[in-house]
């Protein structure tokens, strides 16, 4: 099929070289020259594992083409939209203004059986308003909405081989050939038995919401077990692990630590919350309001956990922190809960080095007093204690005597709950995690 993809960042540039690798034509565009020139040479503008192979297989079979020419998508039939909905300035709401401009440029050079899919993370009732500013142009497109779930880190596995996909269509006239077009588009993943949901517009935008808002609130209802856990002596890895044999309960993203961070699902609950309060329900999310606090939470615990640790006094106090990314396999420091811990602890008078093994772009320069060691092994040279807040492998993996001998004192706080107390302890290491005795 010929395809287009409108915006390329993350989510659009995986989308259109993962399109182009089943097989389809497809043009991608993005006003961003400078972006659009990176990805025409195969060079990501962030770290991606598998993306690079895969565009410059893409590129190579001439199937993918980027460019800042929205007319060029004049000979494509299916055209996704994946551009950002970052988090207003004033307000949690999404701003929707990149995804009004992508329509906009669009409508001049669509057929009139072209099918627009929105892809990107949109507050419920947006397909349909956009819908009507189709009709109030005068074009005859079909707008479908294909909700995505990647996961940066996995991305690539996530866009070929997802755990469903979620169709939502509108009630016109093009509903039965954005449905075939989809079903054409995803052939392979159907073919191969993954599940498909095929509903309305408001459902589609609702349930990538609805998902990201339930995977954030798991996430801090087991941080809140672990502030219980602190308090009682109890330890909430070993309750996660027996709440999680429940099937109906599961284990995954029952992980207590630092919290959750990215471009995802902090922004994406508190657009939730704000539409919510928009169609006067307010209330029926209010939780929301807390599962952010909670998660906020955590990283005031870390910090003062690393200065309670260090007997109580940040001032002059040499801290190593092993990870910036918001998770490992990324470079992403988006809302990362170590960029805030590494912060709080500058402010709190702390001499702080940074380590992580793929984030050390331009975004780090909002923390201009942060000193960056290109190694593990150079972070953690004459530091006082060590906080783990990233769980890249070559952190879990740290041989803890390799660690003491590198270290001014043998102090380390785990704040993903990933290294094992007992062999850290053995190295004499003063040892704290989140919620484990
Ligand atoms: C998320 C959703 O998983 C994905 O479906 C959606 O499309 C985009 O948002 P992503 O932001 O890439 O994806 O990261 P994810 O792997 O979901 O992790 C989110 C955050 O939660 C990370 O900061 C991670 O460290 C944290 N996390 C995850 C926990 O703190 N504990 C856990 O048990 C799991």
């Amino acid at each position: 099929m010929r395809i287009s993809v409108i915006g390329c960042g993350y989510l659009g540039a995986v989308h259109a070289a993962a399109m182009a690798d089943l097989g389809h034509e497809v043009i991608a565009v993005d006003v961003d020259a400078a972006k659009v020139d990176a990805l025409a040479e195969g060079k990501p503008p962030f770290f991606e594992p598998g993306l690079p192979e895969i565009l410059a297989s893409s590129l190579d079979s001439g199937r993918l083409r980027f460019t800042t020419d929205i007319s060029e998508v004049a000979g494509a039939s299916l055209h996704f939209i994946a551009v950002g909905t970052p988090q207003s300035e004033n307000s949690g709401a999404a701003d929707l203004r990149y995804v009004h401009a992508a329509v906009d440029a669009l409508i001049p050079h669509l057929g009139s059986t072209d099918v627009i899919v929105g892809k990107s993370t949109v507050p419920v009732g947006t397909a349909e308003a956009l819908s009507h500013r189709l009709l109030a142009a005068g074009s005859s497109a079909t707008l479908a909405w294909n909700p995505e779930f990647l996961r940066e880190g996995f991305a690539i596995k996530d866009t070929l081989s997802p755990d469903r996909l979620v169709f939502g269509f509108g009630e016109g006239p093009g509903a039965l050939q954005a449905r075939s077009a989809l079903r054409d588009v995803y052939s392979q993943a159907i073919a191969s038995g993954t599940p498909v949901v095929e509903t309305d517009l408001a459902t589609a935008e609702l349930v990538k919401t609805a998902a990201n808002a339930f995977l954030a609130t798991k996430i801090s209802f087991i941080n809140a077990m672990s502030e219980i856990a602190e308090v009682t002596g109890a330890n909430v890895t070993e309750l996660a692990d027996a709440i999680g044999y429940d099937a109906r309960i599961g284990r995954k993203f029952l992980n207590a630590g630092v919290g959750f961070g990215g471009g995802c699902l902090p922004k994406d609950i508190r657009a939730f919350s704000a539409r919510a309060q928009e169609l006067g329900l307010g209330s029926s999310v209010a939780f929301l309001d807390e599962v952010d606090a909670i998660n906020l939470r955590q990283r005031e615990r870390v910090i003062a956990r690393v200065i309670a640790d260090a007997g109580g006094d940040a001032a002059g106090l040499r801290v190593a922190v092993l990870g910036l990314a918001f998770k490992p396999h990324s470079d992403d420091v988006r809302d990362s809960p170590a960029l805030d811990v590494a912060q709080g602890l500058l402010a709190a008078g702390a001499d702080v080095v940074a380590y992580d093994p793929q984030a050390h772009g331009p975004a780090l320069l909002r923390l201009p007093k942060l000193n960056l060691a290109d190694t593990l092994e150079q972070v953690l040279v004459g530091a006082d204690i060590a906080v783990l807040v990233t769980e890249w492998p070559e952190f879990v993996a740290l041989d803890p005597r390799v660690a003491g001998d590198l270290m001014a004192h043998k102090r380390v706080v785990d704040a993903r709950n990933v290294l094992d107390p007992d062999t850290w302890r053995a190295a004499g290491f003063h040892y704290s995690s989140l919620g484990r005795p």
